[in-house]
């Protein structure tokens, strides 16, 4: 195995994480031995939380896990990429929707830096329906999570909104 299969980088912006995010990192150990969670920033959102609360988040949801680390990213995930050594990276995809902005995303990301390389995980049946956005909403009208949240996502969420 080569030193890029070992770990791999899963960018986004986790506000808030989901079980979706969870259920990704869990199977992406299943193939690499390292998984680093990047928070950037996607500058065509508001965000809710900040990147300390997200990391604070994700710490909290992966703490027993030695093989997840968390770090901030402030600028293009390709140089961040540079700066690890790692260039796979891991992206979820939920429904057709997606697919044309994970494609533009990994295109562009490979025209920044040729050695990157995005790997797509078919997120779980079951999970498919969760959005950070729809359930900020439903949190925010008085609903519960019902199975979408890790608890700690949840009790934070409900403060918040
Ligand atoms: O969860 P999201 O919002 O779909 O994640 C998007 C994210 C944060 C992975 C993306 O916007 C990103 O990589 N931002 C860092 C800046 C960057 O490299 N932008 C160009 C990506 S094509």
């Amino acid at each position: 195995m080569t030193k890029n299969l070992k770990s791999a980088i899963f960018p986004g912006s986790f506000d808030p994480p989901t079980l979706g995010h969870v259920n990704i990192v869990e199977r992406s150990l299943n193939i690499f031995d390292h998984v680093i969670i990047a928070v950037g920033i996607n500058t065509s959102k508001k965000n809710l939380f900040s990147t300390d609360e997200r990391i604070a988040m994700l710490q909290e949801i992966f703490k027993d896990n030695e093989n997840v680390t968390i770090e901030a990213v402030d600028g293009l995930m390709v140089e961040y990429a540079k700066k690890k050594d790692v260039f796979t990276i891991i992206r979820g995809i939920r429904t057709i929707s997606d697919y044309d902005y994970e494609l533009q995303m990994s295109l562009a990301n490979r025209s920044l830096d040729g050695r990157i390389e995005t790997i797509f995980l078919m997120t779980e049946g079951h999970l498919s329906h969760i959005r950070s956005s729809i359930i900020r909403e439903v949190i925010a009208m008085g609903g519960t999570s019902a199975g979408m949240l890790p608890d700690v996502v949840e009790r934070k969420l409900k403060e918040r909104l």
